[in-house]
């Protein structure tokens, strides 16, 4: 089904927060893939279905190792794990330097990842830019989303990429207190260079509680009210 991809420009604006959010309420059946080639956060952020740890092995890496002789959509699930609220991860490189053995992996990943029967994939690939092998598998795509936040350095560097590289949507992780206003300032920055600026409340309770146990909490914070909105409008 499709493959939807998550990125940054530059800085940390939360593509893995993100991410995270939108798997968890994705209207279809969805897989969260770490792609970021800087390396993972999610086998350290997540609990696994049983209440333990992730095993940070096993995702990328160990997909990467199995994966030359070419690769196959029912290949991917012998490499992902399932967190407590029910989602399948592929968790990302344990750091960068790994992603230099991996320069070939980037475009049939992206070409499995958008064709796996049965389920979108949500893929966080990191910053843009920092690593150009990434394109192979942006390419890939059926949408990319770039994240900023509202401030002029991150809205600046965004209008760059946005020149050089197509992207279908931005998402500002904007301030609750003036959530629409900061949105149309980004809009206006860049509206011309992509079809759709949407928003997704900055909000540190939700993020902080995105990285527990998922339930009635979590459910009720902005963040996850807002993620549900950006869900429907993606999906
Ligand atoms: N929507 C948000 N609201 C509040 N804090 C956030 C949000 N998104 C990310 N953060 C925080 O920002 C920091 C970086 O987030 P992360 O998702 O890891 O960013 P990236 O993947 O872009 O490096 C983390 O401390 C995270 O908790
Ligand atoms: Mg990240």
């Amino acid at each position: 089904m499709a493959l939807i991809v998550l990125a940054a420009d530059k800085g940390a604006p939360g593509v893995t927060t993100t991410a995270t959010a939108l798997a968890a309420v994705w209207p279809r059946p969805v897989l969260l893939a770490e792609c970021d080639p800087a390396g993972g956060d999610l086998a350290y952020r997540l609990p696994a279905a049983d209440g333990g740890v992730l095993n940070p092995a096993k995702g990328l890496l160990s997909l990467g190792a199995t994966a030359r002789r070419g690769l196959e959509p029912a290949q991917i699930h012998e490499h992902t794990q399932r967190i407590v609220g029910g989602l399948d991860v592929l968790a990302g490189l344990t750091h960068g330097e790994q992603a230099a053995g991996l320069t070939w992996l980037w475009g049939p990943l992206g070409r499995t990842l958008a064709g796996i029967p049965g389920a979108d994939v949500i893929a966080d690939c990191g910053r843009m830019g920092s690593y150009p092998q990434i394109a192979d598998l942006t390419a890939e795509a059926d949408q990319i989303v770039m994240l900023t936040r509202a401030t002029l350095d991150h809205v600046a560097h965004l209008r760059e990429r946005l020149s050089i590289s197509k992207a279908h949507a931005v998402v500002v992780i904007a301030d609750p207190r003036n959530y629409r206003a900061s949105i149309d300032d980004v809009r206006r920055v860049v509206g011309q260079n992509v079809e759709h600026v949407y928003g997704l409340a900055h909000d540190p309770k939700g993020a902080e509680l995105l990285r527990g146990r998922w339930g009635g909490r979590l459910d009720r914070t902005l963040l996850i009210r807002t993620a549900r909105d950006l869900a429907r409008r993606l999906a």
